[in-house]
């Protein structure tokens, strides 16, 4: 199969997970004899220095004609100015919405072989399997109106937060067709007490729901998931939220893995038929940022980067074995006590960056 693959590495330690995800792609693209057509793009801050903008229009145009997209990370403290006009984040935040990624799917799987490595006890991680479908195109991040000013009052700024049904209920059933293939719950997360977004929000969650009557769904105010997340993990199947609370949802959820470096995420454009995601530009990331104080060591996970990878196998390309034979060599690598600095507990070796990455591609050539 030839597979026509964007890779955006960005800045910070994107480039060093994603040159991993690559080797490991590599090797999938031997074993299973896949042609794969690797073209790079420019995006976020290493995209202003050169072009003066976080997303150049030949990155649209390269995402737009490609099977997929592969992206490491934006940001730095180089380009964080309150003042600056364009910022590294414009660019992933533009590609998402232009590309009309509106459904975000971040899997928080505690493999039992990390349950040391999170600071949370580890009774309460046994059986923690869970997907947050984080509404990744509207809400409090893109809604108008957004803006600073000045009067005689002093300074002011405003974001919007709102939703149409037709975003809220795109969502649902992204949320509720991934639940009927796990385990038939969804949890809707809401501020349905203060918020007349969130007041919609459930109002539509219940109307979705009740065509998905296999499906559990339960409503749950984002102040009280947030907490539930860490006294009750292994309850959570599928969790759907607005925009930003999946944002902040997602990081809390990473410690139950372990580590933010564990987290990968696919945005999609939609569900198609009953069960099947559309295959159209889908983009594939870490949850986690370019983490400027680890850039440049060599000592970065690549895990939540290889496992993006295997997600977007799976989602653009339908290639199941080969998705799966990415995450066995994952879990088999933690099994047998291969650590990054950010998941070791004792004093074993830690393993660079791109040692890890060997191992893991190393490992699928095997399985
Ligand atoms: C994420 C990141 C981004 C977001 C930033 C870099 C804009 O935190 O993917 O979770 O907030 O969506
Ligand atoms: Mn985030």
């Amino acid at each position: 199969m030839k597979l026509n693959i964007a890779i955006l590495p960005g800045d910070g330690v994107g480039p060093e997970v994603i040159a991993e995800a690559e080797k490991v792609l590599n090797s999938v693209g031997e074993k299973f004899k896949h042609d794969l057509a690797i073209e790079k793009g420019l995006i976020g801050g290493d995209s202003i220095d050169k072009m003066g903008t976080a997303l150049p229009e030949e990155t649209v145009k390269l995402c737009q004609t490609s099977d997929a997209v592969l992206f490491g990370a934006v940001g730095g403290p180089k380009w964080d100015s309150a003042s600056a006009k364009v910022r590294p984040e414009d660019g992933i935040l533009a590609i998402r919405k232009q590309l009309g990624l509106f459904a975000n799917i971040r899997p928080v799987k505690a493999y039992k072989s990390l349950i040391h490595s999170s600071p949370l006890k580890s009774d309460l991680l046994t059986g923690v399997d869970m997907v947050i479908v984080r509404e990744l195109t509207g809400g409090l991040y893109f809604s108008k109106p957004k803006k600073r000013w000045a009067n005689k009052n002093g300074r002011q700024g405003v974001d919007t937060l709102r939703y149409s049904e037709k975003e809220i209920v795109r969502i649902m059933r992204v949320a509720f067709e991934l639940a009927l293939k796990r385990k038939c719950k969804v949890t809707s997360v809401d501020k349905f007490n203060v918020l007349e977004t969130g007041r919609l929000w459930r109002e539509i969650a219940n109307e979705v729901g009740s065509q998905y009557p296999q499906v559990q769904l339960e409503h749950m105010l984002v102040d009280n998931a947030a907490m539930q997340l860490v006294r009750n993990p292994a309850n959570f199947d599928v969790i759907v939220s607005e925009n930003t609370f999946g944002d902040i949802l997602s990081d809390e959820a990473a410690v139950l893995t372990g580590s933010m470096g564990m987290l990968p995420s696919a945005s999609l454009s939609g569900v198609i038929a009953e069960s099947t995601f559309t295959s159209k530009a889908s983009l594939y990331e870490p949850i986690h940022g370019s983490a400027p104080d680890i850039q440049g060591k060599g000592i970065a996970n690549p895990i939540a980067a290889i496992l993006s990878m295997a997600m977007m196998l799976r989602y653009s390309f339908g290639l199941l074995d080969e998705a799966s034979i990415v995450e066995s060599a994952v879990e088999e690598v933690l099994y047998e006590g291969y650590r990054t600095a950010d998941l070791v507990t004792d004093d074993s070796p830690v393993l660079s960056t791109s040692v890890m990455g060997d191992y893991i591609s190393n490992k699928v050539k095997l399985l």
